[in-house]
């Protein structure tokens, strides 16, 4: 039972990474390993820089982030940046509550989750270790037991800053438990847990009449009183609210704008002041990460009321927006799948990716920038290579609109539209018409749709088509010969030693008789026809690639089939040409002959072994393209 083995051995790691000791014995352990005694704003920071950061053309992508979320790199790359880095370092910044602020369902949710359980895993870590006072509710840093008088000499002994105050109760503790002496006091390592409340907490607002302050900040514990006497005894007093809970840690503050202010006041104390006031005590020293969440609505409605004027120079807005390229909307969808019931249903190839042209349609905005359409945003986005353009035309295109991102279908919406397909359709298999329909019906009952939007999505959902036609024209192609690549290179191999032979007033020389003899011009019109070149263009055409081919040769880069866009097209529509009348033959033909079942149940095979298609996607696929070449 490889579970149980498993548990157990979680068990056994869990005990060996115990620790319990005395006072001077932790400070032994900070003096050889200092980072120990880090705030909680470095820890979080030091937890994602290890996790590994990657560099590509001066832009990073952090490892810590990048299982969980597709597509953000830019909006992470500022929030580690502007935030986490310089809050590690004890900069203003921290001082701020951190408000992430994006559309629903672009991620915020997730990229909280992400650091919550990073952290319980980072607490196991030996960089990542925390020790707190043995017992404390609040899990209160062991520091804090240095007098502050004493402070300024121990940070010239340890290299260590110590910011807060000790609590109350510790104070009592202090006396009562260990006579004063600081040295005796017993500390543990802990292991941050948000199930067991240990340096993690959420809070998210109820009712506004209803809910209590003690949800953050604690309470009074009535039951105790009479034994201790009095309310201002800290012993009679729980600290058991979120603030107390998630102290050394992170707190998630859901829907902060949506809250009462009196709980932004006691958040804005704890990160500016680091202290929060409970009951009836002197502040209680605090030190975590809160991060809160809210949408854009909810953001401009706030800042606009002027009683909200002092809190929000104590927010740091950090912007989520949503994920902008097609090949990474594609992989949410496949996580959000995965971890639905409906993991197990056969999504047909290129599903996913139409959905995804969809929704990343209905995100972008229109650019000034002559020549770039929609389509070609799209592509560029992606890393797509387009003729003429360059990284720098992108990062351009995307400075164009700062709010881009913050608007358009969300991808839950999306899933939500699959799902109900595959439960209405009750197959175990949908397919990219499948999905462009529910998206379409799902227009009409998507309730915060205008009209005039209704009329643009629509208009993307038929882009959306006419790229899968394409793509699916491609596909049953690419299985119809056996080896596509191949065809295509040979086919151009052949252009080139023509055009080249042309340029030069050159012969060829046949291959098997080794006769000489002049260009095939035949050929080559069979080609450039495909994309529209006429015969008086032919000449430059031609040039031109021969241009093209001995700049890479310069260059020492390899010419091939990808590095002329309109050269490639031709090529691909020509093969595509020559083979049309076979596959429109062999799929549109109601009583296939002998050889067209066999050619059928060939490529059909092929499809399914190399394409990732099951029979009935492959069998709707050739329905659909056979349909298409009869038009
Ligand atoms: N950029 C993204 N990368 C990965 N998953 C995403 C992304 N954007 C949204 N999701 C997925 O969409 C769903 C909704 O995201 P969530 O974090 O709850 O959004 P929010 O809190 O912003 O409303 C989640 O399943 C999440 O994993
Ligand atoms: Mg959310």
């Amino acid at each position: 039972m490889d579970i149980l083995r498993k548990i157990q051995q979680h068990r056994e790691d869990e005990r060996r990474l115990k620790w319990e000791g005395t006072f001077s014995e932790y400070l032994d352990i900070i003096r050889e390993r200092p980072e120990v005694a880090q705030s909680a704003h470095s820890r979080v920071y030091n937890m994602i820089k290890d996790a590994g950061i990657d560099e590509v053309d001066g832009k990073r992508s952090y490892s810590f982030f990048s299982e969980e979320l597709y597509g953000l790199e830019e909006a992470i790359e500022r929030l580690v940046e502007e935030y986490f880095h310089p809050a590690a370092k004890r900069l203003d910044v921290r001082k701020r509550i951190l408000l992430l602020m994006g559309p629903v369902s672009g991620g915020k949710s997730t990229l909280v989750t992400v650091l919550k359980r990073g952290l319980e895993k980072y607490s196991h870590e030996d960089s990542g270790a925390v020790y707190a006072i043995k017992g404390c509710p609040m899990h209160e840093d062991p520091l804090h037991l240095i007098p502050h008088h004493l402070r300024d000499e121990f940070h010239e002994e340890y290299g260590i800053r110590i910011e807060g105050s000790l609590s109350p109760l510790n104070v009592m503790r202090l006396e009562q438990e260990y006579g004063g002496r600081i040295e005796d006091v017993m500390i543990e390592r802990i292991f941050f847990n948000e199930d067991k409340r240990t340096g993690i907490g959420t809070f998210s607002p109820s009712d506004p009449k209803s809910q209590d302050i003690a949800d953050l900040t604690g309470s009074i514990d009535f039951s105790t009183i009479a034994e201790f006497g009095s309310e201002s005894d800290p012993r009679a007093y729980r600290f058991d609210g979120e603030l107390n809970k998630a102290n050394r840690g992170m707190m998630e503050f859901q829907e902060m704008l949506k809250c009462d202010e009196k709980f932004l006041w006691h958040l804005l104390s704890l990160t500016q002041e680091g202290n929060f006031k409970a009951g009836r005590f002197a502040l209680i020293s605090a030190d975590e990460l809160v991060v809160a969440h809210t949408n854009e609505a909810e953001y401009r409605s706030f800042i606009s009321n002027k009683k909200n004027e002092a809190l929000h120079s104590r927010i740091i807005v950090m912007p989520v927006p949503y994920n902008l390229k097609v090949s990474q909307e594609e992989r949410i969808y496949e996580k959000m799948i995965r971890e639905s019931d409906v993991a197990d249903v056969h999504i047909a190839p290129h599903a996913l990716r139409v959905a995804a042209i969809f929704s990343i349609l209905t995100r972008l905005k229109d650019t000034n920038r002559q020549g770039v359409d929609l389509v070609k945003k799209m592509r560029l986005y992606d890393g797509e290579i387009v003729e003429g353009f360059n990284q720098v035309d992108v990062d351009e295109l995307h400075k164009e609109h700062s709010d881009e991102g913050m608007s358009g279908i969300d991808p839950r919406y999306v899933i939500n539209r699959i799902s109900s397909t595959i439960i209405r359709k009750e197959v175990p298999s949908i397919n990219a018409l499948d999905v462009l329909r529910s998206l379409k019906d799902g227009l009409d009952q998507h309730a915060s749709i205008s009209k005039e939007d209704k009329e643009r999505y629509m208009n993307f959902i038929s882009i959306a088509r006419k790229e899968y036609d394409e793509i699916a024209k491609k596909e049953v192609q690419k299985a119809f010969v056996y080896s596509y690549e191949e065809s295509a290179k040979t086919l151009m191999d052949n252009y080139l030693d023509n055009v080249e032979a042309y340029c030069n007033k050159n012969k060829l020389r046949d291959p098997l008789t080794g006769e000489e003899m002049s260009p095939d011009d035949k050929l080559m019109r069979s080609i450039e026809e495909q994309i529209g070149i006429s015969e008086n263009a032919k000449k430059a055409f031609r040039e031109e690639i021969l241009i093209r081919i001995s700049a890479y040769a310069r260059k020492g880069k390899k010419f091939d089939y990808n590095s002329h866009e309109r050269l490639r097209e031709a090529i691909q529509k020509k093969l595509f040409a020559d083979l049309k009348d076979v596959v429109k033959i062999t799929t549109s033909s109601k009583t296939p002959n002998e050889n067209q079942l066999k050619k059928i149940n060939e490529v059909i095979a092929r499809l399914i072994d190399e394409h990732g298609y099951n029979s009935i996607s492959a069998n709707e696929l050739l329905r659909y393209v056979g349909s298409l070449l009869n038009r």
